[in-house]
């Protein structure tokens, strides 16, 4: 799906997101050593998997907004600003290699997942590998509100993880409930992200609000606009199987929105479907999806999230940076990939 067919964002010109990139760019090297240099251990399948997973790319948003926060509010201190980005990104690649062994995905950022390679025992060792030197990174900051912040950060994830796993084949989930879910498995870890580069520069309560609000809202835009493109991508554009979210029986917004405005036989097609995880069944609820516009339902729930994100910056000082971060707002709803 091109950015124009996003019925919501036709008035909107194409955000250039390597533009915003180069604006962090000499930082994520620096960020992307740190990784590197964590990922050793003398235990070959951790080097191996641990490699293998962030070579693989991935836009590194998460990073990229603790950066760009960072700028904005002129951090010039020391060096946890990358040391706090690489524990991010870490933490995001362990969720990555525990969420696909759940949803049983073969294809991550364009190539076999580490589950299809490896295995499901590996992927879940090495993810809990990453998550403890995730933490062990955190503590060398010495800074407490750091630790509290992302303690009940990777918390929330794994509550949200359960929370879905609840949710899942059950055609009664409600849009509260998918908000909850999506609040605490996705963008929680964006908002610490955000809020964690205003605490590292001192910024005062205030700012550090402002901060971890529009991560929460871009989080819940970003984690809406995925689900979307779950039906209406293209494997090669996300780098990931389409129809996943179907197969394990996840009630993601579009279809909750399409059981709740479709008839009753455009209904039960997706009743069925989220009730028996049915892959095959896809391309009869995705006509169910288009013709009740749920997509466009979506995108226009994600659409508010990021006005809201904008929203949050405007306590902010004017610079190039503070431009970034809504522009990468915008992004997360423009995004086909
Ligand atoms: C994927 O996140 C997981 C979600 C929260 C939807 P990204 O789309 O940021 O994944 P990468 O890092 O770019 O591969
Ligand atoms: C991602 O949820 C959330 C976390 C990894 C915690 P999804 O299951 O929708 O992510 P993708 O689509 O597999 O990237
Ligand atoms: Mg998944
Ligand atoms: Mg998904």
């Amino acid at each position: 799906m091109t950015v124009s067919q996003h019925s919501n964002n036709k008035a909107h010109t194409p955000i250039d997101f390597a533009s915003i990139q180069r604006l962090t760019e000499s930082e994520a090297q620096s960020v992307d050593q740190l990784i590197l240099e964590e990922l050793t251990s003398d235990v070959v399948l951790i080097n191996q998997i641990g490699h293998y997973i962030i070579n693989s790319g991935g836009k590194r948003l998460r990073p990229m907004l603790l950066l760009l926060t960072a700028k904005a509010l002129d951090y010039q201190e020391s060096n946890h600003h990358l040391l706090l980005a690489a524990v991010i990104e870490f933490i995001h690649t362990a969720t990555l290699l525990h969420d696909d062994v759940v949803d049983e995905s073969d294809l991550r950022r364009g190539k076999d997942s580490a589950n299809a390679v490896w295995g499901n025992a590996a992927s879940i060792l090495v993810g809990d590998y990453l998550y403890s030197s995730a933490f062990e990174m955190i503590v060398r900051t010495g800074n407490m509100r750091v630790m509290e912040i992302l303690c009940k950060t990777t918390t929330a994830i794994a509550e949200g993880e359960v929370l879905q796993l609840l949710n899942c084949n059950n055609p009664a989930t409600t849009e509260a409930k998918y908000l909850e879910v999506i609040s605490r498995k996705t963008a929680i870890l964006f908002s610490a992200a955000t809020q964690l580069a205003a605490v590292i520069a001192n910024a005062g309560p205030a700012i550090e609000q402002s901060m971890a609000a529009y991560g929460q809202h871009l989080g819940i835009a970003f984690q809406l606009i995925d689900d979307a493109l779950d039906y209406t991508s293209s494997k090669d554009q996300l780098g990931k199987n389409l129809g996943d979210d179907l197969a394990e029986g996840k009630p993601t917004l579009p279809l909750i929105y399409a059981i709740e405005n479709g008839t009753k036989e455009q209904a039960d097609v997706i009743i069925n479907a989220i009730k028996t995880g049915d892959r095959d069944s896809f391309n009869a609820v995705y006509e169910v999806v288009k013709a009740t516009n749920a997509i466009t339902y979506t995108e226009q729930r994600a659409d508010s999230e990021s006005q809201k994100a904008i929203g949050a910056l405007s306590n902010l000082p004017d610079s190039e940076f503070k431009q970034a971060l809504e522009l990468l707002a915008r992004f997360s709803v423009q995004r086909n990939y």
